[in-house]
C-alpha cells in the first residue's frame, strides 16, 4: 500500500512537470515516471513521455503506436477484440492472452457496450473474475493508457455502475484529473458529456469543476457545432461565463448546425432561461434553410424551447405545425401534452393542429394521465380554443377526470377548474371541490407570494363563474370578505390604459363623473361603463381573438350587467391626437348604448 502511494505521488509530481516544454524535463521524466516493472510490462511509455511535454497532444504518440503495431501478439489481440461478438468472447480474450493496459481498456469499453446493447445485468459481469482481472490490469498500467481510451474507460466504468469509492474507478478519475490540461478538447467534451450528471462525491465534483475551468480557458479551440451543443447542454448551467462564450461560438457556427444541434442548443437556452435573441434568430434562420426530414423529437423540443423562451418566430412555428400535423396520431401522450402546452405558451393557435390534438385526446384519453389531461385543458383555455368535436371531447374528459380530482395536487385542481370556467365547461361538481371552505383555506393559508395571489384571484374568478354562469349551482361559495383581503394589490395602469382614462375624463368632463381602475367584485379590473383596454398581450398571436382569460372576463362583466366597450390596442394606437381619441370613445359609447337599446 505504502509503495503504491509513493508510486502515485511520484507520478503526480511528474505530471505537474509535464506542461513545462523544456527538453530537460523529458529526461527527468523518463527516469521517474515508470517503475522498472512497468517498463517491462509495456514497451510504449518512453515514447509517450516524449510528447507529453506538448500541451493538448491528441493522444499518445504515433511513435508509440508504431512500436506497438509491430508486435504480432498485440496485433492478434487487437484483432480478437475487434472481431469478438459477445461478452463471453471478449472476457475470454484476457484469459487466453496477455493484454496491455490499453487493450484492457478497449476490452472493458467493448464489454460495457455489449452490456448496454444486450441489456445484461451489470452485476453478473462485475462478478466475473475475468472482468475483475481486466480492471486490475488497467489499474496497474494506467499511466500508459492513451487519453482517448482513458476517457472512454471512465464512461464504461460509470455505465457498469461501479461504486463511487471503487479503487479502479478512483484511479481512472485521478489519472484523468492529472492529465486534464493535456486532453484534447474533444476528450474534454466527451468527459463533460457523461460526467456532469454523474459527479456525486466531493472528489468527483472537484474534477468536474476543473473540467469546467479547462473548457473556460480553451473555448477558442471549439470548432464545430456539435461541441457547442454538448457543452451548452452539459456545462452551460454551471458556468455563466462559459455560456456567454458558447453563445458567441454558436453564433459564429450557426450555419453548420444540424437540426439536432439546433434542438440541443434551443433546449439548453430554454432550460437556463437565456433568451439570447441574436443566437435564436440565427438558429431560426438556418433552421429554415435546411430541408429534408426532421425527427419528431426535434419538432416537439423546438416548440417547447421557443415556447419557454417566449420567442416568436412565425415561419419556424408554421413549419413546426405543418410538419407535426400529419404525425399527431403517432405521438405519445406526453409529446401531445408538451406540444399543446408549447403552442399555447406561444399564444399560437393553429386550428388544424389543435383539431388533430383534440382528436388524439379523444381517442387516447384512457392512456393519458390526469396531469396530462389537465395540462391540455389549461392550454386550450389559454387560447380560448373550443374543439369542433366539443361534446364528445368533454364527455370523455369529465369521465376520466372526475375520478382523479381527489388525489390531484390542489394548485393543479384550481388551474383545471379555472380553465374549465374559461371554456364554459365547468359543472357544479368541479366548482364545489375548490369553493369548499376546507379546500381553499388550506390552499391560501399563509401564501403572500405572487403565486398565492394568483391562485386567490383564480378562486374569485371561479366563484364569479359559479355566481353568474351556473344557475344550477347552489354552493358553497367563497365568503364575501375574501374579496378585500385577497385583492388588495393595485396595479399601475399601463400606458394604453392610462391613455384611455385621460381621454375618458375629457369625454365625461372631469374626474368626478368617472372612477377608474375599479376593482370589481368579480376580480376583474375595469373603468365603468365597462371600458376595457385590450393590449397586445391579451390576444392570441397574429389574431384579434382574445386569450381565454380575457374572454372570460368579458363574459363575466357582461353577465353582471355592464355595458362593455372594448378599446383594443390595434385601434387605439392608430389614433394620434387627443381630439381623435375623444371622438373614438364617444363613438364607441354611443354604439354600445344603441346596441343595448335595440335588444
Ligand atoms: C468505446 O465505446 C464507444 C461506444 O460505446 C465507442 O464510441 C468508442 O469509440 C469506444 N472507445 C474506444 C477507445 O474504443
Ligand atoms: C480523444 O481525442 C482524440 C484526439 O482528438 C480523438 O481521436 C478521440 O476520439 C477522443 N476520444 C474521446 C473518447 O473523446
Ligand atoms: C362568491 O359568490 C357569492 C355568491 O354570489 C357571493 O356572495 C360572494 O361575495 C362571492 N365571494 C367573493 C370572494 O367574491
Ligand atoms: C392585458 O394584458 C396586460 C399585460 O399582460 C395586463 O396587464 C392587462 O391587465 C390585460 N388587460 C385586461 C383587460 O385584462
Amino acid at each position: 500500500m505504502a509503495a503504491r502511494l509513493i508510486h502515485r505521488c511520484t507520478r503526480h509530481l511528474c505530471t505537474s512537470f509535464l506542461t513545462v516544454p523544456a527538453p530537460a524535463t523529458a529526461t527527468v521524466l523518463t527516469t521517474c515516471r515508470w517503475s522498472t516493472a512497468e517498463l517491462y510490462r509495456s514497451p510504449a511509455p518512453l515514447a509517450g513521455v516524449r510528447t507529453s511535454s506538448h500541451r493538448h497532444t491528441p493522444d499518445w504518440p504515433p511513435a508509440a503506436e508504431h512500436s506497438y503495431t509491430c508486435q504480432p501478439e498485440r496485433m492478434k489481440v487487437d484483432e480478437l477484440i475487434e472481431s469478438a461478438l459477445s461478452t463471453e468472447e471478449l472476457l475470454q480474450i484476457s484469459s487466453d492472452h496477455k493484454v496491455t493496459g490499453n487493450q484492457a481498456a478497449a476490452l472493458l469499453n467493448r464489454t460495457c457496450r455489449q452490456v448496454v446493447e444486450q441489456k445484461l445485468e451489470t452485476q453478473d459481469v462485475l462478478g466475473d473474475s475475468r472482468f475483475q482481472k481486466l480492471l486490475n490490469i488497467v489499474d496497474s498500467q494506467i499511466s500508459a493508457v492513451w487519453n482517448g481510451n482513458l476517457v472512454s474507460l471512465l464512461r464504461s466504468l460509470i455505465v457498469m455502475k461501479l461504486a463511487a469509492n471503487n479503487r479502479v474507478l478512483r484511479s481512472v478519475e485521478n489519472e484523468i484529473h492529472w492529465r486534464l490540461r493535456r486532453l484534447s478538447l474533444k476528450n474534454l467534451t466527451s468527459l463533460a458529456d457523461y460526467y456532469t450528471s454523474y459527479a456525486q462525491t466531493d472528489g468527483q465534483k472537484v474534477l468536474l469543476s476543473d473540467v469546467i475551468k479547462n473548457v473556460e480557458l480553451r473555448w477558442t479551440e471549439i470548432a464545430d457545432a456539435k461541441t457547442v451543443a454538448i457543452l451548452m447542454t452539459k456545462l452551460g448551467h454551471l458556468s455563466g461565463a462559459l455560456m456567454d462564450r458558447l453563445e458567441d461560438k454558436g453564433l459564429e457556427l450557426a450555419e453548420s448546425f444540424t437540426p439536432d444541434d439546433t434542438r440541443k442548443v434551443a433546449l439548453a437556452l430554454a432550460m437556463q432561461n437565456r433568451r439570447s435573441i441574436p443566437l435564436l434568430r440565427a438558429l431560426s434562420y438556418h433552421f429554415m434553410q435546411k430541408h429534408g426530414d426532421l425527427k419528431t423529437g426535434v419538432l416537439i423540443d423546438m416548440a417547447f424551447a421557443y415556447g419557454k423562451l417566449n420567442f416568436q418566430q412565425t415561419q419556424v412555428f408554421q413549419r413546426l405545425a405543418a410538419e407535426l400535423l400529419p404525425r399527431v396520431p403517432e405521438l405519445t401522450p406526453i409529446d401531445v401534452m408538451r406540444c399543446t402546452k408549447s403552442f399555447a405558451y406561444l399564444k399560437w393557435l393553429n386550428l388544424p393542429l389543435f383539431e388533430a390534438l383534440a382528436q388524439y385526446v379523444l381517442e387516447h384519453c384512457d392512456q393519458m394521465t390526469g396531469v396530462q389531461l389537465c395540462n391540455i385543458i389549461m392550454a386550450f383555455a389559454r387560447l380560448n380554443y373550443q374543439p369542433t368535436i366539443g361534446d364528445a371531447f368533454y364527455a370523455k374528459i369529465h369521465e376520466k377526470l372526475s375520478s382523479a380530482l381527489m388525489e390531484m395536487n390542489p394548485f393543479l385542481l384550481v388551474d383545471l377548474v379555472w380553465s374549465l370556467c374559461i371554456l364554459q365547461q365547468v359543472n357544479p361538481f368541479y366548482l364545489s371541490q375548490v369553493l369548499d371552505r376546507h379546500f381553499f383555506q388550506r390552499l391560501t393559508e399563509g401564501t403572500q407570494t405572487q403565486k398565492g395571489v394568483n391562485y386567490k384571484l383564480k378562486l374569485i374568478h371561479v366563484n364569479t363563474t359559479a355566481q353568474l354562469e351556473c344557475s344550477d349551482y347552489s354552493g358553497p361559495y367563497l365568503p364575501t370578505d375574501c374579496l378585500d383581503s385577497w385583492t388588495s394589490v393595485t396595479k399601475k395602469p399601463s400606458p394604453l390604459g392610462s391613455g384611455v382614462r385621460e381621454a375618458l375624463q375629457t369625454v365625461l368632463g372631469g374626474q368626478a363623473k368617472c372612477r377608474c381602475g375599479v376593482e370589481t367584485v368579480y376580480g376583474w379590473v375595469i373603468g365603468k361603463l365597462a371600458f376595457v383596454a385590450r393590449e397586445f398581450p391579451n390576444y392570441t398571436s397574429r389574431s384579434r381573438d382574445l386569450l381565454g382569460r380575457f374572454a372570460m372576463a368579458r363574459r363575466h362583466l357582461q353577465a353582471a350587467g355592464f355595458l362593455i366597450v372594448d378599446v383594443p390596442y390595434y385601434d387605439w394606437l392608430e389614433l394620434k391626437s387627443e381630439w381623435q381619441k375623444v371622438a373614438y370613445l364617444k363613438d364607441k359609447m354611443s354604439k354600445a348604448i344603441a346596441e343595448e337599446m335595440a335588444q
